[in-house]
């Protein structure tokens, strides 16, 4: 079972509270949302509320929400009749039905449509819906585990998200702090994957990593969180070659290199190669802040929440660039 190949590792102060929160809510018969930047470790913590809820031992069936189209989503969740459209030749389950009596995991929730919540609500609150293209009613016993990268409330407020259904999946939050808040779980999730991986490729031994190394992987960012940090880890072991000697080559970015097609090396002045120093480091540095942000809100068609994702900062902080520089943004 999953479970036991996946341990949750983490000992920080934050860490471990989520933890006790998720042991506390997991037997409650309630949705619950989880809520953190990609990579976080969401579905794991959706795991565990399952296998520590009275449902355990019935289905966890799990949905990306922001991987199909609305169409398609709609009867993924609550299943068709056949001829419910062109190419339904035969009637299908939902994951509601497929999950019954055990519990739903519906990543990605903020994508999905007003009509999807709609539905969703009326799922969670009465435990019915129909197949498409179908008028009886079925009813079905579901605990609904939500998760989502984005702020919520703001789009309950810009009346992107229904309020009520919120109110509803928000029995619980459990939010998860993102890796550059909590260094002390970065070197033992960095030591278990390096020595799960270094099992994989069936080496004997994994020499640990070098302090240089160890500086570099404490002080990054990560942006990508627990999933970044394993491909960087991984990265690091499959291409070290001397067992007898430390990890030390960490790139945190794969797609590095002189020869990368369109990198617009020239664009920013972060790239130049031998860069003239500034007369002004601060004032430089804003001027950097702002092409960037600019650049990012441009590669996103303006959508903010989309922007800072790329550049690894909260929609609060973006917000308080873009007001900081008096960047024109759409509304
Ligand atoms: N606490 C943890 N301990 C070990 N591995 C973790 C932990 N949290 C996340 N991971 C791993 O990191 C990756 C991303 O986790 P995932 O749950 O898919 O994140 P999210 O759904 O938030 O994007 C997965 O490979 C997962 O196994
Ligand atoms: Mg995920």
């Amino acid at each position: 079972m999953t479970r036991d190949e996946q341990p949750l590792i983490g000992e920080s102060q934050t860490f471990l509270e989520v933890l006790d929160e998720v042991s506390r809510v997991a037997p409650l018969d309630r949705p619950v949302l989880v809520v953190g930047e990609r990579g976080t470790g969401k579905e794991l913590i959706a795991e565990r509320l399952h296998f520590l809820s009275g449902r355990w031992d019935r289905p966890l069936v799990k949905l990306n929400c922001g991987a199909i189209s609305e169409s398609l989503l709609e009867s993924e969740l609550f299943g068709h009749e056949a001829g419910a459209f062109t190419d339904a030749s035969r009637s299908r389950q939902g994951r509601f039905e497929l999950a019954d009596g055990g519990s739903l995991f519906l990543d990605e929730l903020a994508t999905t449509s007003m009509n999807v919540q709609e539905k969703l609500l009326r799922v969670i609150e009465y435990g019915q819906y129909e197949r498409l293209g179908s008028s009886t009613t079925r009813e079905v016993d579901v605990r609904l585990i939500g998760a989502t990268n984005v702020d919520l409330p703001a789009l309950a407020d810009e009346n992107k998200f229904r309020a009520d259904l919120l109110d509803r999946l928000a029995f619980d939050v459990i939010t998860l702090p993102p890796l550059r808040h909590r260094r002390e779980d970065i070197m033992p999730l960095a030591e278990h994957f390096a020595m799960r991986m270094t099992r994989e490729l069936g080496r004997e031994l994994f020499s640990g990593f070098s302090t240089k190394a160890r500086d570099l992987l404490l002080n990054h960012r990560w942006p990508g969180n627990i999933r970044q940090l394993k491909n960087v880890v991984e990265r690091a072991i499959y291409r070290h070659a001397d067992p007898e000697q430390p990890v030390s080559g960490i790139q945190f970015d794969p797609f590095e290199s002189p020869w990368r097609p369109d990198s617009d090396q020239d664009a920013s002045p972060l790239n130049r190669q031998q860069q003239a120093l500034p007369d002004d480091l601060r004032a430089y540095l804003d001027e950097c802040e702002k092409s960037l942000v600019l650049q990012a809100l441009t590669e996103h068609q303006g959508n903010q929440r989309n922007a800072a994702d790329r550049l690894g900062l909260s929609y609060d902080q973006l917000r308080g660039i873009i007001k900081k520089h008096a960047i024109k943004v759409r509304r």
